[in-house]
Formats: structure tokens, sequence, C-alpha cells
């Protein structure tokens, strides 16, 4: 293949009126991950787009500020007011004034795109040397989606939005799929010729073919294989489907790798989070963000892992533990009703139950490790206040408050000694029942 330079258009200007929300539609998440992140990545994955432009509008500043902190080689460009796709993408015009090469447009609201689709979708444009190839999909129910329309030799001519389509346009099936590669040196121009007589009022990006077509340049569709990576989050109940259909894959990933999930209808595990094989994750587990799990471990049921793992082998996670940003060596428990937070936990070590890392303080808002060397073990209802250590093979004594490091081998408790009152139960039903008057 001899593509030259990719760049990205990701349209995000939109409001998402359906989503019912302050926040502006692309930074929803999927485990704790905008919308747009998921995008953003497939482009970076595909190898082929060396930059990026993310069109901003509605809530700008939010999504500018998202994108500057986490993507580097992403540029946003405002478009204000928002007057359709077509406005949209001309918005990068003056940026790519001498550009040679191909603009690969995306929406921002399709978390499911594969990185391997848009690599072979930029392929085949260049394989073709095509000026403008379109991403199309057939659908059974091709509602809302702008249609695909040939003429009588099947050449692709237009793409007739739903509002816009005469009876017959709208039983067409195959549908324009939001994505585009365009040959910018001979397709730019079309965007200083857009018109917005239609049914919108709007500028559409979608009239780029009618105009490539009538300058005799070569236009042509990519069918698309699974439809389901076209999904476009519009409201919650979708951003509910679409976090399903990347839980079920990522399951599916990890079982095939060799992880046993025991119920996957109710186990939620993230697509950044690798697993080896033999662990088993029991039902009810959910678990967010980037983590690294070993093998032979046991995780569930009911357990909580939020991202910033690093789990070794034949480690234990139980019922009602919260894991957060922590390494865990191997072979070691934390088996009932814990928080690990801002953590490093040695091997073989034994986290008794109900212990605390108390990792955050509210006032200072900071945040402190704890570091649990090599055997040690905590007893239940230990607070380990951090920062501290607690060195090899030293004994937290149960419902102790650790405020000091401890010392290797050395057991230390905080609790109070046991006091016993001999016969004070005795006495106490004796009085109530009038023994003494
Ligand atoms: C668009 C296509 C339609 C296609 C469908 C696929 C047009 C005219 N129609 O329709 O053929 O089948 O996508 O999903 O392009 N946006 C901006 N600025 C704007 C308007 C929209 O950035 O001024 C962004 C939106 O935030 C969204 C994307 O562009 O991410 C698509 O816009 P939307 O209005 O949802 O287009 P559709 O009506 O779905
Ligand atoms: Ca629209």
């Amino acid at each position: 293949m001899h593509v030259k330079k990719v760049k990205s258009v990701i349209l995000a200007a939109g409001k998402g009126t359906r989503m019912k929300s302050a926040l502006p539609k692309v930074l929803h998440t999927i485990f704790d991950k905008p919308l747009l992140a998921y995008v953003l990545e497939a482009l970076d994955k595909s190898g082929y787009i060396d930059e990026k432009f993310v069109i901003v509008g509605h809530e700008a500043e939010k999504v500018e500020n998202y994108v500057n902190d986490n993507f580097s080689g992403a540029k946003c460009v405002l478009q204000s007011p928002q007057l359709g796709t077509g406005d949209a993408v001309s918005k990068v015009v003056p940026y790519l004034k001498d550009f040679d090469g191909y603009v690969v447009v995306v929406c921002g609201d399709t978390p499911l795109i594969e990185p391997d689709t848009i690599k072979n979708f930029v392929e085949f444009h260049d394989n073709n040397d095509a000026d403008l190839t379109v991403m199309s999909a057939v659908f059974d129910n091709p509602k809302n989606y702008g249609r695909i329309v040939r003429d009588k030799n099947n050449k692709f001519t237009a793409i007739v939005e739903e509002k816009d389509a005469t009876p017959n346009q709208k039983a067409i099936k195959e549908v324009n799929a939001g994505i585009y590669c365009i040959n910018w040196k001979t397709v730019s121009e079309a965007f200083s010729n857009l018109k917005n007589n239609n049914a919108q009022g709007e500028y559409y990006l979608t009239d780029i073919v009618k105009w490539a077509v009538e300058k005799n340049l070569k236009v042509q569709s990519y069918i698309l294989d699974n439809n389901e990576e076209i999904f476009g989050i519009n409201s919650k109940i979708q951003l509910a489907q679409a976090t399903k259909s990347l839980n079920k894959k990522s399951l599916e990933r990890l079982m095939e790798e060799g992880v046993q999930i025991t119920d996957p209808n109710s186990t939620f595990i993230s697509p950044e989070t690798t697993i080896e094989a033999d662990t088993i994750i029991l039902p009810n587990v959910y678990i967010t963000g980037k983590n690294q799990i070993g093998k032979n471990c046991k995780i569930g049921p009911f357990s909580h892992i939020r991202g910033g793992a690093v789990i070794g082998d034949n480690v234990r996670i139980g019922n009602f533990v919260e894991i957060k940003k922590s390494v865990i060596k191997d072979n070691t428990n934390v088996s009932h009703l814990s928080y690990v937070g801002d953590a490093k936990l040695g091997s073989h070590v034994n986290i008794g139950a109900g212990t605390i890392t108390a990792n955050y303080n509210p006032i200072s808002k900071v945040k402190s490790e704890t570091i649990i060397k090599d055997g040690a073990n905590t007893g239940s209802n230990s607070v380990l206040i951090a920062p501290v250590t607690i060195n090899e093979m030293a004994s937290v004594g149960a419902g102790s408050i650790i405020t000091k490091d401890v010392e290797a081998y050395s057991l230390a408790v905080t609790r109070p000694p046991l006091r016993q009152l001999s016969n004070w139960v005795k006495m106490k039903i004796e009085q109530l029942s009038g023994g003494i008057k």
C-alpha cells in the first residue's frame, strides 16, 4: 500500500439532546472511559492516522480539556454554531491547505468501531485509487440513516438523508455508516460548495458524494462486515447496550484465553484488563479501567477492581473486596470485606477480613501509599493509616489502628486490653427481676 499521510476528523460538536445530560455526549463513559476515547484510540491503533482533529461545539471547553489532557496527537477545532456535518468538516480546511493525503471522517459517538476496520477501510480506498470512499452497511431496518443511492448501473451516486428521501429511497437498505475516506486534494473543494437547501436546513457532509460524482471523481462504498461497529450512542439506553456489547467482547476474549468466568451475565470486565489462564472469576464481579491479573487467581464473588491493579499469580480476591491502583504479588489473599487502595502488597501476605488501607486524607486531599511486605498479615478489622509500611512477616493484631511503620517479625496491636467483669450479666438479671428493691 502506498498510503501517504492520513489525518482524521472526529465529529463531536453535536449536543446529544437525547442523552438528557449536562455532560457532553462524547464524554459519557463505558468502563470509566469516554466514548470519544474509544474512537480516538481505535484511530491510533489502526496505524495510519498521523493527526486528529476533533470538532467541538456543544460544551466545547469540557471536551477540549479532556482531549488536551489525554491525547497529545489530537487538536480540537471549534464549530460554533453547529450547522451540520458538512459545516463541521469544513472547519479543518484552513489547517489542511496544501495537504496531499487522505482524511478519514468518523463520529465521536461510535465506541464499538474496531482499529482493523479503519485500517481495512483506508487500504480499500488506497488500493482502488478512489477519491472518496463511504463506509456503508446493510440494515433490515435502515430507519434514520442516510441511504446509499445507486443509478441503474448500480453506480453509487448520492446519499439521501431519511428526512429528504422519497418513499422509494426510504426502501433502500444500504445505509451510510457515517465514516468517510477523502482524498483531500481532489475533494476538499466540495466544502466550499455545500448548500443547506434540505429538510434540516443543514450543510450535509453527505452531499460531497454528489459533488464528487458530478466532477467525475472515483466514488465508492465499502460495505461493513459487522454492523455493530457503527452503533452510535444517542441515548442512555443505547449507552447501556454498547456497554453490554463491549463487555461481551471482553469476556469472550478472556474466556478464549483460558479464563474461567462462571456467570458472564453478572460479570463486567473492561476491555483493558488482561487476565491469565486458569484464573476463575466468580459471579457479580466488576472490573473497570486498566488492570493486569495473573494466573490461577480466584476473584469474587462480589469483588470490585477499579483500575491500576497489578495482581500476580495464585491471588485470592474475595467477596466485598475493593482494589484500586495497587500491586499484589503472588500467593497473597484478600479474602473478605476489605479495601486496598494505593497499596503494594508482597507475596504470601494475608489480609484479614475487614482490613482497610486508609489512603485518603479528605482535608489535604492527598492520597498516600500503604506497603505490606512479604509474609506479613493483618488481623480482622485493621485500619492502616497511610503512608505506612508493614514490614516482612510482621503481624497486625485484629482491630488495630496502625499509624506508624511496623517492624519485620513483630506484632503490632493497638486495641485496649480485654476487661472481664465476672457475673456482670447475672447481676443485671437479678436487678431487673426485682431481687434488689
Ligand atoms: C449522519 C449522516 C447520515 C448517516 C449517519 C450515520 C449527515 C447529513 N448524515 O446522520 O447519512 O447515516 O450520520 O450515523 O451527515 N455533528 C457536528 N456538527 C454538526 C452536526 C453534527 O459535529 O453541526 C456531529 C454530531 O455530534 C455527531 C455526528 O456529527 O457525532 C453525526 O451527526 P448527526 O446529526 O447525529 O447525524 P445523523 O443525523 O445521524
Ligand atoms: Ca441529525
